[in-house]
């Protein structure tokens, strides 16, 4: 099928789609219940890796099926592809009629030392992007040596700038959100989010507190890696593990160990009319009440993706898939 064909298929559910809405944290930003994650847009280190080769004309493909999927959530960095990220997305949105919901992050490297290096990064980032404000801005690690508190206070200052409608963090553990989230309500600001790694292979935030944390408070869970990069789409195996950077973690024996869960996978998503793996575990991650956020590199990818929303696994589904994940993790 034609790629205008797809689009405008799903330009046709598109008013359906955009009733299906959450609120980030307790914010009135409404987004998609999944986000698209543009970590390897103009990455030099991913840029073409993988199986297939990318460029610009695919990621604004991407970009265009993602919202005609009723996507119109995006997460970016000032990191990554070294800025180009921003640069490509703050295109594309300036381009496009539908309003875009979209994230970056502060990166808190050791030498920026005070509240003015947050302020000097955002402008700069504003300027990539070419847009006068950021819907979520995000701390993007806990990084020494400057405070939570001093970061919080910044983020605050933006906020009241205008240049900033929500605030999260990423990385954060329980403890480092209930401090920041802390600090932000001195301020009288709410805590919008925690950006962590969070996939049906990568279960860790049930288990350390932070989802709890997030559901107590109001704050949304944004789950990053939610294809455990790529694994979870089942396209890998033990014969063909993927290349590149994550050769090393996902080698044939972690595939060969994870295969029972991704059989589970393909086995409820056949009794889901045939959704794919890739669905089936971004739907996991949304049944729990997260945000997951993929990385898609083309519109096949985004459009494949957006079939994660409009359907629910049940109970039933969701408990085998956590017992399943449990015996392989
Ligand atoms: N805050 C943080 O510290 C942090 C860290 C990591 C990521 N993130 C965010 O999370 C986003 C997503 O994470 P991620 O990119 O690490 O991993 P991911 O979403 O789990 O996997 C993305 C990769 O899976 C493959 N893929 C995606 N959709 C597919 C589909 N429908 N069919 C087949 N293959 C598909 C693509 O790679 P191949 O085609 O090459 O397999 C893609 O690059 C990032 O873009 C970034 O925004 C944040």
């Amino acid at each position: 099928m034609k790629i205008e064909s797809v689009i405008r298929y799903f330009q046709r559910g598109l008013i359906s789609f955009m009733k299906d809405r959450v609120k980030l944290g307790t914010t009135e930003i409404a987004i998609s219940p999944l986000g698209i994650g543009t970590w390897a847009w103009g990455d030099p280190f991913v840029w073409g890796y993988g199986k297939e080769s990318y460029g610009e004309a695919d990621l604004q493909e991407a970009f265009e099926a993602s919202h005609a999927g009723g996507i119109n959530f995006f997460d970016t960095a000032e990191v990554y592809g070294l800025g180009k990220s921003e640069q490509f997305l703050g295109r594309f949105i300036r381009e496009c009629k539908t309003p875009t919901i979209l994230a970056t992050k502060f990166m808190p490297f050791p030498f920026r030392l005070g509240k003015s290096a947050l302020r000097r990064a955002l402008h700069s980032s504003l300027d990539r992007l070419g847009l006068a404000r950021v819907d979520l801005y995000q701390i993007h690690f806990p990084l020494p040596p400057i405070h939570i508190e001093t970061w919080m206070d910044a983020l605050a200052d933006a906020v009241d700038a205008g240049l900033v409608r929500a605030v999260g963090v990423s990385n954060y553990s329980a403890a480092q959100m209930g401090r920041a989230y802390n600090a932000l309500a001195a301020r009288g600001i709410k805590l919008a989010s925690n950006q962590v790694h969070y996939s049906l292979l990568h279960r860790q935030p049930e288990f350390d507190g932070i989802l709890q944390l997030c559901r107590d408070l109001n704050v949304t869970l944004i789950a990053y890696s939610p294809l455990e990069m790529g694994i979870l789409t089942g396209k890998y195996t033990p014969a063909t593990p993927p290349s590149g950077m994550r050769a090393r973690r996902y080698n044939s024996a972690y595939l060969e160990r994870v295969m029972p869960l991704l059989d589970l996978v393909r086995q409820i998503g056949a009794g889901h009319d045939g959704k794919t793996p890739a669905q089936v575990a971004l739907n996991w991650t949304i049944c729990k009440g997260t945000v997951p956020i993929p990385g898609a590199k083309n519109a096949r990818h985004a459009i494949a993706n957006a079939g994660a929303l409009g359907w629910r696994l049940t109970d039933a589904e969701i408990a085998a898939l956590d017992r399943a994940s449990v015996e392989v993790t």
